[in-house]
């Protein structure tokens, strides 16, 4: 049974107060989610009791180290349905985008080969496009969104041609939390011969995930936006194209052999892909992380945010100062603006007087710098739930946005 109360007792900063003496009311999950003390004790577990580095070692320490870090990779590979050797650990979500364009990319596009990507997207899946395309003369072709910023599978059909070899798109766009068909969209790529690389930082800690179903060729996130710790991420990759992509970063760890002739011969994926010594305590963190929310289920965590989001819809649209601009999101992702005298507060400011009433909002573009233009505004306050939060919270929220006006954020600010 989903209890609430009952998992609030499993994170320690949901117990205390802020600076202000207020109860924290967190509302940036997608920025990153708090820890639960599972996790927590984790790591200092490692710290305290068994630290020694990984695959290097013959004492009895590293050997319990190495078996806690391959049993981790196979809890990842477990709650994605992967096979373990697919998984490949990462530093997040940013750094398996740029191992995708720069360890697939330069190897397989060339000049006038295409990109597609949408104005949607995250700067960690736009920007090593741009790069990628600067440096092999292939191009980045946006696929439009519709009017409400959806991207629909009919959309992706009419940008597919033969020369698109890679599709990377959010599962779960950041600012707008609509969620995309990738299981269709990935048939529409495969026709035409182009693979789909998925950017899962934002639907991965929210709605159960399976490669096999999907049938995307990677997919990436990051281990703090689910309650893991900070600098730990994944990238899932089809073990075929894994064997053939070349890794971003060489050394120590990913190497089976080299000599002063220059000869180099790497380990087999996953771990070519892991070079020097890991984020190891992240690696266990992240374990205990993801063993934490199958024990609450993804579907009772899915269940409970769209309630929560449709709870805290209805009750914003109850106000005359809130502009509300994906009230239909698929996930727990509200973003919206106040207006005061008629003019749109500027966000960073609604952020800081929220902060003074124990709420943590973030407002700004949210890294997804395309996106203004289609939302016809370059900043947005976002609330971004998870499974901790309450409606009690909510109505915290709507009781500091009534009185979220031009005046009391310039007191806030000063
Ligand atoms: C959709 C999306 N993609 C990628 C990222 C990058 O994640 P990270 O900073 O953990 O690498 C984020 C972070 O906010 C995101 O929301």
């Amino acid at each position: 049974m989903f209890d609430v109360n009952k998992i609030r007792q499993d994170f320690w900063m949901l117990q205390g107060k802020t600076n202000e003496g207020k109860p924290l009311i967190y509302l940036d999950n997608g920025a990153t989610t708090l820890k639960p003390n599972c996790v927590i004790e984790m790591i200092n577990d490692y710290y305290k009791k068994f630290t020694s580095n990984i695959q290097r070692s013959d004492y009895q320490l590293a050997y319990q180290v190495d078996e806690a870090y391959q049993k981790a990779r196979e809890v990842v590979a477990d709650f994605i349905n992967c096979q373990s050797r697919e998984v490949v650990f990462t530093y997040g979500a940013t750094h398996g985008l740029n191992q995708v364009a720069y360890g697939y990319g330069l190897k397989n596009l060339s000049k006038n080969d295409e990109i597609l990507i949408t104005v949607a997207e995250h700067a960690s899946n736009t920007l090593p496009w741009y790069r990628l395309a600067q440096i092999t003369g292939a191009k980045v072709k946006f696929i439009p969104l519709d009017d409400k910023g959806r991207l629909t599978l009919e959309n992706v059909k009419k940008m597919l041609n033969e020369k698109v070899k890679i599709v990377s798109i959010a599962h779960v766009t950041n600012v707008l939390g609509y969620c995309s068909d990738i299981k269709e969209i990935s048939k529409a790529v495969h026709e035409v011969g182009g693979i789909l690389v998925v950017d899962g930082a934002q639907s991965v800690p929210h709605i159960k995930t399976d490669v096999k179903d999907l049938d995307c060729d990677f997919l990436v996130f990051s281990g703090h936006k689910m309650c893991g710790p900070t600098a730990i991420g994944v990238m899932y990759g089809k073990y075929h194209l894994l064997e053939k992509m070349e890794p971003l970063m060489l050394g120590g760890g990913m190497n089976s052999r080299f000599d002063a002739s220059f000869n180099v011969l790497l380990k087999e994926a996953p771990h070519k892909f892991e070079a020097g010594t890991p984020n190891i305590e992240a690696v266990l963190g992240l374990k205990a992380a993801i063993q934490y929310l199958q024990a609450i289920g993804m579907d009772n965590i899915t269940r409970y945010e769209v309630q929560l989001r449709k709870y805290a819809i209805s009750e914003m649209k109850k106000l005359d100062n809130v502009i509300i601009y994906n009230s239909d999101a698929d996930v727990g992702i509200i973003s919206f603006n106040i207006i005061d005298k008629d003019k749109i507060l500027f966000g960073h400011d609604v952020s800081t007087y929220l902060s003074k009433h124990g709420l943590c909002l973030r407002s700004g573009n949210h890294c997804a710098k395309n996106l203004w233009q289609h939302l016809g505004t370059d900043s947005t306050v976002r609330c971004a739930l998870y499974f901790y939060n309450t409606k009690q919270e909510i109505d915290k929220l709507i009781e500091v946005l009534k009185t979220t006006t031009l005046e009391n954020c310039i007191d806030a600010v000063i």
